[in-house]
């Protein structure tokens, strides 16, 4: 390629047996600058580490490694302070950009800098370096969520509500109870978060473009100055590996699936039918046209975005399907599946805090709704158990008295004496309306994991003493 179209600095770094240039859609799909420049200071960080890599190698001279730390410093800076131009560079990636910055600044002396590199290891542990910040990001978007959802558990650790199977009233749960059900899902995924971060822990640099580096290079030392745990151990792997990027994708698909759910067990527990929820107004919108709306979009594309960063997992699996050893360039394909999973994935975690910030429950609604549905008619064959009746004959006769209340048009609490004389004999003495109080069911359940408020309370104790990190 010549480089009559871009200014020297710019120029590609591998045209050396070319003569006509690249075609303009081509390059336009071949420059990977315009998402691959998030990993600018990784590039300069990397770089660094290089320099004095090679400089203890014997690569380079000790003033040559000062000269280009001190350019790369300088070129950190600008980037870091978003005036170094990359927005608008035609450079072809990240790579070319931050060499042909240093080329700017130190000369040929720059050009020593890609001594025994390539791009391909560069941008493997660019890419590494760049999740390990995403892993904490992650990380700490997910346990401000949990502690969101800790506070609204803690708020309503006696909250009634009606519990759902198959979305059909179940039993009394408590709000807290299911604020902290989604505290466990974002435990997990944070942990999975965690796991891939320590796998990933290893550095390609110094495998070259697929065989190693030809000089005595001590990569352990590379690895620790970069912060790895080791050095990979295998050039073809190390500069193919893409792993971490898949792992980190399906973390973030995970979490996206857990939001998804969060997000419509407020949809439905804020509509008009069951009237459970209030949002705010942060997170509320009206419509255009009818005005008493008030639509809880903000979940709504919690709900949805899953959907995108499903797509994200499955153009990763697809790209690095089938790939021989060892570098291809199928890889940079993996660059902006990855990227928009991540920022989906911490903005939805964001905004699914501001939602735990912004609702109120409606306690007396949401108790009243289990007066409406036989939510206590386990604990009537409960009770029946409790007087010596098998459990599968005391469901049996329950059913039964269920089906007369229905007849009726009673609750369970509310049956005839005929009918509990003749239906329920074991429990003439009981007083049902209070052995089948929503609180007493509630209570009951004190067990561990349990829905008793005295169980979550015990559980919000142990949330905030896991999430202040004590
Ligand atoms: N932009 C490329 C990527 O993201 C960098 C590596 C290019 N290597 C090469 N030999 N073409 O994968």
């Amino acid at each position: 390629m010549t480089t009559e179209t871009k200014d020297e600095a710019t120029a590609a770094l591998w045209g050396g047996r070319f003569q006509g240039q690249l075609h303009p859609i081509f390059e336009g799909l071949n420059q990977s600058l315009p998402f691959d420049r998030r990993m600018a200071l990784e590039d300069v960080r990397g770089s660094v580490a290089w320099a004095k890599a090679i400089g203890a190698a014997g690569v380079l001279a000790a003033e040559e490694v000062t000269s280009i730390v001190a350019a790369l410093g300088e070129i950190h800076e600008l980037i870091a302070g978003g005036s170094s131009g990359i927005e608008t560079s035609d450079a072809e990636d990240v790579h070319s950009f931050v060499e042909a910055e240093l080329v700017k600044r130190v000369g040929d002396l720059g050009k020593k800098l890609h001594t025994g590199r390539s791009r391909n290891d560069q941008v493997a542990t660019d890419l590494k370096l760049h999740l390990r910040a995403w892993a904490e990001r992650l990380d700490a978007a997910a346990a401000d969520l949990q502690s969101a959802l800790v506070d609204l558990a803690a708020e309503h650790a006696d909250t009634a509500i009606p519990g759902y199977t198959h979305l059909q009233r179940a039993q009394p749960v408590t709000f807290g109870h299911q604020c902290l059900a989604y505290a466990h899902m974002l435990e997990r995924d944070r942990g999975r978060i965690a796991d891939a971060a320590k796998r990933m822990d290893a550095c390609p640099l110094g495998s070259g473009a697929l065989a190693g580096a030809p000089f005595a290079l001590d990569r352990e030392a590379l690895a620790a100055d970069l912060g790895f745990a080791a050095a990979t151990r295998n050039s073809l792997d190390g500069v193919s590996d893409r792993d971490h990027a898949l792992e980190f994708v399906f973390a973030c698909t995970t979490t996206m699936l857990h939001l998804s759910r969060l997000a419509e067990d407020w949809i439905f527990q804020a509509s008009q039918e069951a009237g459970v929820l209030r949002f705010g107004d942060t997170v509320s919108t009206g419509s255009s046209l009818m005005p008493q709306k008030r639509n809880p979009d903000a979940l709504e594309l919690l709900r949805g975005k899953v959907g995108r960063v499903h797509g994200d997992l499955s153009a990763l699996v697809t790209v690095t399907k089938g790939l021989p050893l060892a570098y291809n360039k199928d890889l940079q394909e993996d660059k902006e599946a990855l990227f928009d999973a991540l920022d989906t994935t911490v903005t939805c975690l964001e905004v699914a805090a501001l939602c735990a910030r912004d609702v109120e429950v409606d306690v007396v609604r949401a108790r009243a709704a289990n007066a409406e549905g036989f939510l206590d008619a386990t604990d009537l064959a409960d009770l029946l158990c409790e007087r010596g009746v098998p459990f599968r004959d005391a469901h049996e006769r329950v059913g039964v008295t269920v089906e007369r209340a229905l007849a009726d048009g009673v609750t369970l609490t509310e049956l005839s004496d005929a009918a509990r004389a003749e239906l329920l004999p074991e429990l003439d003495r009981v007083d049902l309306a209070a052995a089948l109080s929503v609180d007493r069911i509630l209570s009951r359940r004190d067990v561990l994991g349990g829905t008793a408020p005295d169980q979550v309370r015990a559980e919000v104790a142990r949330w905030r003493t896991r999430l202040n990190g004590a």
